[in-house]
């Protein structure tokens, strides 16, 4: 019976840290996100599918110009990328990883150097 109860409390026990771990990663996810800016994240998220040669195409801020980055964000997004694993986290979608604030970081990003901004860029 002891042995049963010891065994029972090991579980818990075990079952309590996995969660509490389990939560901090995906704080840490968040937070790490929240301290990223809009080229740090481009270049963490998106290029990992959108670099030369990628199947998905090679897409860098100034591939499209700002009105195209705009309307991207406002309507194809999540459409386009609703079977899109996280580069960094395979079992979550990116839809989802990507919070409000940070797709705001990278919309701006990829507006302020579209191709016809007064910067464009391919970052990196
Ligand atoms: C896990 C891989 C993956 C990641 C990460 C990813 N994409 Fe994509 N993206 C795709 C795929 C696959 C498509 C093509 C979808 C299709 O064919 O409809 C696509 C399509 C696109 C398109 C074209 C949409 C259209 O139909 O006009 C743009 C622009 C784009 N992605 C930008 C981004 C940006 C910006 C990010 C980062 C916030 C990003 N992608 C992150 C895989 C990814």
């Amino acid at each position: 019976m002891k042995k049963l109860i010891t065994l029972v409390v090991l579980a818990a026990t075990l079952l309590t840290v996995t969660a509490v771990m389990a939560e901090e990663k995906e704080m840490n996810h968040a937070a790490k996100l929240a301290e990223m800016d809009g080229k740090a994240i481009f270049k963490n998220l998106c290029k990992s599918c959108h670099s030369e040669d990628s199947e998905a195409g090679e897409y860098t801020p100034m591939t499209l110009i700002m009105e195209q980055w705009d309307e991207f964000f406002q309507d194809t997004f999540a459409e386009a990328h609703k079977e899109a694993a996280c580069p960094s986290d395979e079992t979550k979608m990116i839809t989802d990883v990507l919070t409000k604030d940070a797709l705001k970081k990278v919309q701006k990003f990829c507006v302020d150097h579209a191709a016809d901004s007064e910067q464009p860029m391919t970052c990196g």
